[in-house]
């Protein structure tokens, strides 16, 4: 030990002598910024290992047994969109978590076939509410009037969609630009402003915002769907600081892509391997996380293409992103 700090110590008093006081500020700001990116990287690993790892350690659940969903923040969750893909995925999970089950979709038929799937399966009641979000405004009143004095400990604002083929700005209808800014945005902050405020009261829940890894950047041929997204993730961190302290969560879910029917239209993306995970298998992950993390992509092989993306300058993201859309999508 003593041998490396003499060695260490001659070989900055070296390195010191053979400089100018210039190029000596410049290599301890060089060593400076080397130690910071250090810290942010092991930080990074740390949470991330915190996150995908520690939720999913049979051990410390036999050491520190977590309390059921409904305990620990109320009896029901609203699921938006659970019709399809995530959003009936994560439904599925929390039913089987022991939480009640409200769905809220445009499509009454395939909603009483879930609520029935889901009844079924678990021991839990369900609810249906018809709701179409992309009429605005006009959608809420039933859904408040059914959401009445119930306790609902959990909000998944999962309802998105996206453009069937992706290409410029301007190829895309003013009544599609609408369905985006009402079912993408509006949905998820109305449902919050209707189901927050009894949270806030009974001092316990959660609210789950799905975003997309389209947020990190712009993208070029998606250029208004991944605006909608990256007006989740803003919004939704930004709740989740005023929030803090209440007793309630907030989290913005980050997921990349996902084999579901949104995805269906992409090659390579219909069926589901590591980093394209089918719904349930993503549900299964992001649920874990629940309570653990603010902001996550909810699974660990998109934490990684996340990592990889934010490393990459924003030029080759652009390009990368343009090609994807023309070419990942073609039929
Ligand atoms: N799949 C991915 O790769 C991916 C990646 C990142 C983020 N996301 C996000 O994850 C969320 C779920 O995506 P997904 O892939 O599961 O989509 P999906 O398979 O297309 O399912 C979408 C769900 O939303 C419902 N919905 C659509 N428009 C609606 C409206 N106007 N009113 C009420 N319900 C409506 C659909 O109902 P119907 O069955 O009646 O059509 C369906 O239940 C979205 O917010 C999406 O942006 C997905």
């Amino acid at each position: 030990m003593a041998t490396a700090v003499d060695s260490f110590a001659l070989l900055w008093r070296e390195l010191c002598g053979s400089l100018s006081p210039y190029q000596e500020a410049l290599a301890l700001l060089g060593a400076l910024c080397a130690g910071a990116c250090g810290a942010r990287a092991l930080r990074a690993l740390v949470g991330a290992a915190r996150v995908h790892v520690g939720t999913r350690l049979p051990l410390l659940h036999l050491l520190a047994p977590p309390r059921s969903l409904a305990a620990s923040h109320g009896a029901w969750a609203v699921v938006t969109g659970p019709t399809a893909g995530i959003g009936r995925a994560y439904a599925r999970e929390l039913a089987r978590r022991g939480l009640g089950v409200v769905l809220v979709g445009r499509d009454a038929a395939r909603l009483g076939t879930f609520a029935e799937e889901l009844r079924g399966d678990f021991p839990v009641r369900t609810l249906e509410i018809v709701a179409d979000f992309s009429r605005g405004p006009a959608a809420y009143g039933d859904i408040a009037r059914a959401l009445e004095g119930m306790d609902v400990g959990v909000l998944v604002n999962n309802v998105g969609v996206m453009p069937v083929v992706p290409g410029p700005f301007l190829t895309a209808g003013e009544e599609h630009l609408w369905e985006l800014v009402n079912v993408n945005v509006a949905a998820a902050m109305l449902m919050t402003r209707l189901l927050l405020p009894g949270m806030l009261q009974r001092g316990r829940g959660a609210v789950v915002n799905i975003s997309s890894g389209s947020c990190l950047r712009p993208v070029p041929y998606m250029a208004a769907y991944a605006a909608t997204k990256a007006f989740v993730d803003s919004w939704s961190c930004a709740l989740s600081r005023e929030c803090s302290g209440s007793g309630v969560a907030v989290q913005t879910l980050i997921p990349f892509y996902v084999a579901t029917r949104m995805t269906a239209p992409g090659r390579y993306l219909r069926r589901p391997w590591l980093f394209v995970p089918s719904a349930e298998e993503y549900a299964r992950h992001a649920v874990a996380t629940l309570g653990v993390a603010r902001r996550t992509t909810g699974y660990w092989p998109h934490t990684l293409q996340m990592w990889f993306t934010q490393l990459m300058p924003e030029w080759l993201w652009a390009w990368l992103a343009m090609h994807i859309n023309i070419h990942l999508w073609k039929p």
